[in-house]
């Protein structure tokens, strides 16, 4: 009973009626830290479903469901397995469901053994459909939310993910003892305001069952940033968003079986709006620094690394970011425009988003052009030119090349006319570039003196910098590698972005 993937873009809500909601409500931000007992106090028992629900969920007898196994949906569903609850996975992807059923781990920050023990203990399992998933007493989405070609938000997922279930509720209602079954659905995935209450609540409404009575629905967006080994998802605050004050208790308590800290708002739409903030404010910052480092190269004389990290001394009110080659990525590059979309239907424009995506957008030009200056240099042409990239992933240490600079560095290059790109990255062993597909190299004195240039477009830690200088002829840094290396002869060689140095030379 599989639900297919529709991949088609619909018009993503009907934004006047849930924009109308939006300014009626005038939402009244009301935070309540919402661990242990500071929640509780004060609240009523809950009651009816809700009771049975909670009751299952602290002596750890729930089901839990996760719709979407990708870099956000496995990690969850493997930590509740882990914390001994009944977890199944669904996701349509019948390669990943293959691989997860014979206990092996495609997402890098899982230790491959969590996910082999989970599999063996029978405390995980995935499968490609939607069947029996009425049985599951909590459903996580957590599948994508990409852009169109015209960067509009697509939610197809989401609401193909809601209709799915939707519909196996009305396949049969009630458990195997014929009991009422109240699902909490809690949806994961990054999206503009009002999509819990506008777009998966109608949905779940048309099976004729009643929020927050007969099910409960919750905003909690991840917060996951893959390669980090401080932050994971168990040390991580969390925001819990609910429909009613119910759906938010209960998305709290599920959310504390795996989470320290868990915030509830006061709706789904501050939630939402939330994860959209975090996002933007680090688009936005980026985008400041990036346009910094153009002008400090403009000027000459003035290393914006080296400006960054003095700023990155005051103890209060400054957080560093640092220039790059471009954002990438799921989330950074994409769930602004989620915002910038919805705003004009307000006649607001969002500037800031705007100017950042702009900024950040000329960051993989920018890199190009410092490209074609070094190539000047030569007594080559650029389709002769033999151009090597250091790593391809969107950022270090991660196999996710989604949206990576990098990979459009390579394509503008090769619209230029480049025809000898070669990569390395210890993440990703394969590439596929402007329908050609590349293999990666190894990070080899073969491989780097056979380059005339060398782009450090991702600075994975694993890399040997000082080797890659000394045996390289021309080195060009987006991501200031190549920090530590001080030899004028070696410094000579390298071209930083950002750095003051006049590319006229
Ligand atoms: N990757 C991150 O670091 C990150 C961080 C925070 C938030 N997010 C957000 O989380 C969401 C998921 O991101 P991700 O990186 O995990 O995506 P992903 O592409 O890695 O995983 C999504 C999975 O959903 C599956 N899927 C798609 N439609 C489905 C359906 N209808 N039913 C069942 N499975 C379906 C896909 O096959 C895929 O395996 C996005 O909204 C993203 O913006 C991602």
């Amino acid at each position: 009973m599989g639900k297919s993937l529709n991949t088609t873009t619909p018009s993503p809500l009907p934004l006047a009626s849930s924009g109308q909601a939006l300014k009626k409500e005038g939402a009244k931000l009301e935070s309540i830290p919402a661990t242990g007992e500071n929640h509780a106090k004060g609240q009523r028992p809950l009651a009816g479903n809700a009771a049975v629900l909670e009751t299952k969920l602290k002596n750890t007898t729930a089901k839990i469901g996760v719709v979407g196994l990708g870099y956000v949906g496995l990690p969850l569903a493997i930590e509740f397995a882990r914390k001994g609850f009944e977890t199944v996975g669904i996701d349509l992807d019948k390669t990943k469901v293959a691989l997860l059923q014979k206990g092996k781990n495609y997402i890098q920050d899982i230790a491959d053994a969590h996910v082999s023990e989970a599999v063996k203990n029978g405390s995980f399992r995935a499968q490609d459909h939607y069947t029996k998933a009425r049985e599951l007493d909590v459903i996580y989405i957590c599948v994508p939310t990409p852009f169109t070609a015209n960067k509009d938000p697509d939610i197809s997922y989401i609401t193909s993910a809601a209709e799915a279930i939707a519909e196996e509720w009305r396949a049969e209602d009630g458990t195997a003892d014929g009991t009422p079954h109240a699902q909490l659905i809690i949806l994961k995935s990054t999206t503009f305001p009002n999509t819990t209450e506008g777009a998966v609540l109608p949905i779940l409404n048309e099976t004729g069952k009643q929020v927050g009575e007969d099910f409960f629905l919750a905003f909690s967006p991840e917060r996951i940033d893959p390669g980090n080994q401080k932050w994971t998802t168990a040390n991580t605050p969390i925001v819990v968003g609910g429909v009613t004050p119910a759906c938010t208790r209960l998305a709290v308590l599920t959310n504390q079986q795996i989470i320290e800290h868990v915030i509830a708002v006061s709706s789904p739409k501050v939630a939402e709006m939330e994860k959209l903030l975090e996002n933007i404010f680090r688009s936005v910052n980026i985008a400041l620094v990036n346009e910094l480092a153009k002008l400090c190269d403009r000027m000459g004389g003035i290393n914006m690394w080296e400006v960054v990290d003095a700023a990155a001394t005051k103890p209060f009110g400054y957080m560093p970011f640092y220039p790059g080659p471009g954002i990438g990525g799921h989330c950074i590059l994409i769930d602004p425009f989620y915002l910038s979309w919805q705003a004009r239907a307000y006649d607001f424009e969002t500037n800031f988003i705007t100017l950042a995506a702009e900024t950040n957008e000329s960051m993989p030009f920018y890199v190009k052009d410092l490209v074609f200056k070094a190539v000047a240099e030569l007594p080559i042409r650029l389709r002769d030119a033999k151009i090597l990239v250091i790593g391809v992933a969107f950022k270090r240490d991660v196999d996710d090349t989604r949206h990576s600079p990098a990979i459009r560095v390579m394509e503008l290059l090769m619209d230029d006319g480049a025809k000898n790109i070669a990569y390395t990255d210890p993440f990703v062993p394969q590439l596929w570039v402007k329908g050609q597909t590349l293999t990666a190299k190894p990070f080899d004195e073969a491989t780097i003196k056979s380059a005339d240039i060398v782009i450090i477009a991702t600075d994975h830690t694993q890399y040997d910098y000082e080797f890659l200088v000394r045996t390289a002829s021309c080195v060009i840094d987006t991501r200031n590698a190549t920090q530590r290396i001080t030899e004028p002869a070696l410094r000579e060689k390298i071209v930083l972005l950002g750095s003051g140095r006049r590319q006229e030379r």
